[in-house]
């Protein structure tokens, strides 16, 4: 099932694991997908978020989060001083579980996220941030692998591969469900004070 995804993923550098995600037909998406789409921001930051899947504005553009939920990232990690360029601030490394956007924004399926999994295990191990910050069921069920609720999972702090990991709400649900965003403000704050050692 692998065979069409290069081998050697985990040794992979920047430039070489760029170009086997450009070029993956690891599972069915890359049939429907108008562009991969990688991750973006700053690869020297101790901060990486992980989104779920690019969606339609992500998928004609080539860049995560950049619709409406993006909006929302954005101005969350204003929030906490950052942004994604981390031009005149700190900064954050953007990527999601699937590289490619599921027909219709459907849920990623299991062996979606299987076979796409080793890349951004590759962008954590190249990224080393101090933190993860996983938003949504899809990022905080894959990295944790759990089937725990994230209402049950937030406000501690987990690990992937080494590195804390807080959880907390998808930006999408946030612009649906207003009232929880002072829960994600908590999470993000429980973010800063993990990164910083606190
Ligand atoms: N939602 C995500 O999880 N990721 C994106 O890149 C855009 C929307």
């Amino acid at each position: 099932a692998e065979r069409l995804r290069p081998a050697g993923v985990a040794q992979m550098d920047w430039p070489a694991l760029q170009a086997a995600v450009a070029a993956c037909e690891a599972c069915g998406l890359c049939k429907t997908r108008r562009n991969t789409v990688f991750g973006v921001g700053d690869t020297q930051t101790d901060w990486m978020i992980v989104g779920e899947a690019p969606g339609e504005n992500e998928d004609l553009q080539g860049e995560p989060f950049v619709g409406a939920a993006g909006q929302l990232l954005d101005n969350m990690l204003r929030a906490v001083g950052r942004s994604r360029s981390g031009e005149g601030t700190k900064g954050a490394y953007i990527a999601n579980v699937l590289k490619c956007r599921p027909p219709a924004n459907r849920n990623p399926q299991p062996q979606e996220v299987a076979q796409c999994e080793p890349y951004l295990a590759r962008q954590v191990a190249l990224v080393k941030p101090k933190i993860i910050v996983a938003m949504g069921r899809f990022a905080v069920q894959s990295l944790l692998r759990t089937e725990e609720p994230i209402g049950r999972l937030r406000g501690r702090v987990h690990r992937y591969e080494g590195v804390p990991v807080i959880v907390t709400y998808h930006p999408a649900y946030l612009l649906r469900t207003p009232a929880d965003k002072a829960k994600a403000w908590e999470d993000l704050c429980l973010a800063m004070e993990t990164a910083e050692g606190l």
